[in-house]
């Protein structure tokens, strides 16, 4: 028998269920031939500014007390809303959190060196260092993680974008979260649409699709690599270790749906495409989409649209991943007024 979520050790930091809501002002704004459009907001998760990791950071923190720990460990770019919202998990949690920031990102905006989610790990009290460039990441996470040893820290490393068995656990139970909201509206066959990055997301909605293989098909859009296979394979990956670990069936081979073509030159480097899409729900829906993630998910599932991949007799369900701190660190990006 399958196990239930409550078998896992879980820490409280999500205002669940999150909103669902219809955009018909984007619909319409799209043209005659646009599907119905809703959108899941993770982005009104709750904590620390909202966003998808909180979901994932219930079952991290919840395995990190179990293994009595008192300092969470995890990296990703400096602009990482990962990063940010473990901070104010471990703040939640009154564990002590260290980030170690990869400066990876080759924007060069004058706020993104400080502002947007940098400046909030500052505030919620983590211990923030940066990999200095040319410094070998190996080698400087091991001087880290010695020196907290030497200091009698107990550690729980978590790795970028909490994209492990453990965290995936809180998509598979987001999946079924949707799936209970789009039944209460009676709509069936929809699609779901998001960002994908390091995989967790995907990999958890994946699984949690064999719990309710009557809901939504997943389609991720690619916001982080070049090599779309990989990154595939690697998600198909996660989530059929993530299935085994909730003891379900396999996985289909094409369970992993992943669409590329939005990333542009590299991650966390803007496109017009971004730009345009956070614009137009901002406009449109009065919701603020971020510029690494959603903003390039957004502007799949509009490409995807206006080439009538999708139907106008179809539903598909945006889930809103958060990351609107980001805005403030691409400040440079939008308005035009300034
Ligand atoms: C706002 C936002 N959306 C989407 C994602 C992608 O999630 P995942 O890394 O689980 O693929 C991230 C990951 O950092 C994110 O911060």
């Amino acid at each position: 028998m399958a196990k239930s979520f409550a078998d896992f050790p879980r820490f409280p930091l999500a205002h669940l269920p999150t909103p669902l809501g219809e955009m018909k002002r984007l619909r319409e704004a799209l043209g005659d031939d646009a599907p119905r459009l809703f959108i899941k907001r993770d982005d009104c998760t709750g904590l620390g500014g909202g966003g998808n990791k909180t979901r994932k950071l219930e079952f991290i923190v919840g395995a990190a007390l179990a293994d009595e720990a008192d300092t969470i460990v995890t990296t990703g770019a400096l602009q990482s809303n990962h990063a940010r919202q473990t901070a104010a998990a471990a703040a939640a949690a009154g564990l002590d959190c260290v980030l170690v920031l990869m400066d990876m990102v080759s924007y060069q905006g004058a706020a993104y060196r400080r502002s947007g989610n940098r400046l909030l790990d500052d505030i919620f009290g983590a211990d923030v260092r940066i990999i200095p460039p040319g410094a070998d990441a190996t080698t400087f996470f091991k001087t880290v993680l010695s020196e907290l040893d030497a200091k009698g820290a107990k550690t729980y490393f978590t790795p970028a974008g909490g994209s492990t068995v453990t965290g995936s656990l809180g998509y598979a139970a987001a999946y079924l979260e949707l799936a209970d909201q789009l039944d209460a509206l009676s709509i069936k066959g929809a699609r779901l649409v998001h960002a994908s990055s390091s995989g967790g997301t995907q990999a958890g909605l994946v699984a949690g699709r064999l719990i309710r293989p009557d809901g939504p098909l997943v389609h991720g859009i690619n916001v982080y690599r070049k090599d779309t296979d990989k990154m595939r394979d690697d998600i198909t990956r996660l989530a059929a270790d993530t299935a085994a670990r909730l003891d379900l069936g396999a996985l289909a081979d094409d369970a992993v749906i992943l669409e590329d073509g939005f990333l542009g030159e590299a991650y966390g480097v803007p496109t017009a495409g971004m730009v345009e899409a956070v614009e137009m729900v901002a406009r449109a829906e009065g919701i603020l989409l971020d510029p690494v993630y959603t903003g390039k998910g957004m502007a799949g599932l509009i490409a995807l649209i206006r080439q009538e991949r999708f139907k106008a007799d179809e539903t598909i369900v945006f889930l809103h991943t958060g990351g609107m701190p980001g805005l403030f660190a691409y400040d440079e990006e939008f308005g035009g007024s300034r």
